[in-house]
């Protein structure tokens, strides 16, 4: 090739989430059956959606324009209808002030997947988002390859309840003129986080203090439980320009939709930024629009008086996992893991017996020696973490997600709250627990 063709940012693209899935099924001929707890999908993992909401999706797939192209921006009545949940929840939080948006403020995409590669795609690549670590790899993997860099990154601290490190966050903003934004989860995916109004209010503040806008991944907002209190960004963002991410694949659940929208708030509080919200926009337009037949069922589905008890209802299910998984971990020394409070997921942490350099000796038991011999050979050169992962594989059948591939250093891994089956799930979370303590007694 004449030309180098190379994005600079082509080797920054990691979805570990998924990659695990090869190795996985590269164990296929020793006839591993495989526990899919890589995958945040409640559907594939035995979820069933209501049936009021399949009659809703029925009855608009009887529409002929559920067949048509909608608006670039999304469906108008799926616009007005969200910009008017955003302006009824904006009660007033002390010390903080709420946004009014309208319909021209929300942005469909094709799932969030597709907003997160736009909202990062088209910022100017010397301007850099500093994000949470651990964090959900599409939005760390996005920022790094946009940049050509590392994605830069504040810390999330498992002995605080997984809560961000405001005095990390500041200073990385003071001495980097380049951050021009902050990226917060919340709820946070992979940590299971609720960041109570205080922290949000601190990002705010920092944002504004430094000029930068904010970009909050909400796609767990309505998946809350534990006793945890939060707000949306709206609530307490004020006047500081910025962007809320959305989605149907979580909460309705509807991953399949492809359907994800972003909320911007202060649009014209800044031309830079208004102009880079016309880029998205634009943008968008080369692909005409994102799928109509969600953006249609939105209103009907969101509005329906039995949505809010079915929110309540899922978060109390999540609730009870979240306490079974935190039970199958308590007590046992060398792992901590903090009970989620909201998505879908927990995250387990070694403390630092993983970095000794002893760790090449762990192992779990794996029947065929070949087996065994294959995994040795694999676990050579990879993150003390995702050995670990390996051999839980080999060794269980369990596929876990390494939290080396969060764009952390803290040795861990990632697993869901979303086996549907009781006794499996229950089952699930013990062998994890007991795979932990023997692979840490071998040495
Ligand atoms: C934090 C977070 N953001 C965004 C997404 C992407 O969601 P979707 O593309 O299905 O809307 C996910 C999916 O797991 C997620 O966990």
């Amino acid at each position: 090739m004449r030309r180098d063709i190379l994005h600079p940012g082509a080797g920054k693209l990691k979805y570990e989430i998924r990659e695990i899935v090869a190795f996985a099924r590269s164990l296929e001929k020793w006839d591993i059956p495989i526990q899919w707890e890589n995958i945040g999908d409640p559907v594939k993992k035995g979820e069933s959606v209501a049936p009021w909401i399949k009659d809703i999706v029925r009855e608009k797939a009887g529409e002929d324009l559920s067949y048509a192209y909608s608006e670039t921006e999304g469906a108008r009545s799926a616009r007005d209808f969200l910009a008017g949940l955003v302006n009824r929840r904006n009660t007033v939080i002390e010390g903080a002030a709420p946004v009014h948006i309208g319909a021209d403020d929300i942005l469909f995409f094709n799932g969030l997947g597709d907003a997160v590669a736009k909202v990062f795609g088209f910022l100017r690549r010397e301007a850099r988002v500093l994000g949470p670590s651990p964090a959900y790899s599409t939005l760390s993997s996005a920022e790094a390859a946009h940049s050509g860099y590392e994605h830069l990154t504040y810390r999330l601290d498992p002995n605080r309840d997984w809560m961000p490190d405001m005095a990390d966050v500041e200073l990385k903003v003071k001495y980097n003129d380049s951050v021009a934004g902050i990226l917060l989860i919340n709820p946070d995916n992979p940590t299971g986080a609720v960041y109570p109004v205080e922290v949000l209010k601190e990002f705010v503040r920092i944002a504004k203090s430094y000029d930068l806008f904010i970009v909050c991944d909400e796609t767990y907002a309505n998946i809350v439980y534990g006793g945890a209190k939060t707000a949306a960004l709206s609530q307490v963002i004020g006047d500081v320009p910025g962007l809320a991410l959305r989605s149907l694949s979580k909460e309705v659940p509807w991953p399949g939709a492809r359907c994800g929208w972003a909320e911007v708030y202060n649009r014209r509080a800044d031309e830079r930024f208004d102009a880079y919200i016309r880029s998205l926009l634009d943008a968008k337009r080369l692909e005409v629009c994102s799928t109509s037949l969600p953006q249609l069922c939105i209103p009907a589905i969101m509005g329906d008086p039995r949505y809010p008890e079915h929110l309540r209802r899922r978060a109390a299910m999540f609730e009870k996992r979240a306490e079974e998984a935190a039970a199958a971990f308590g007590g046992i020394p060398g792992i901590t893991l903090v009970k989620p409070r909201g998505a879908l997921y927990a995250s387990a942490v070694f403390d630092d017996v993983l970095e000794d350099g002893s760790n090449t000796a762990r192992t779990l038991p794996v029947k065929d020696p070949a087996l065994a011999e294959y995994i040795r050979e694999k676990t050579k050169d990879v993150a003390p973490d995702k050995r670990f992962v390996y051999w839980l594989l080999a060794s269980t059948g369990i596929c876990v997600v390494p939290l080396s591939g969060f764009a952390s250093e803290l040795p861990g891994f990632r697993f869901t709250l979303l086996e549907h089956d009781d006794e499996n799930r229950r089952r699930i979370y013990k062998t994890l627990g007991e795979a932990v303590k023997m692979y840490l007694a071998t040495n």
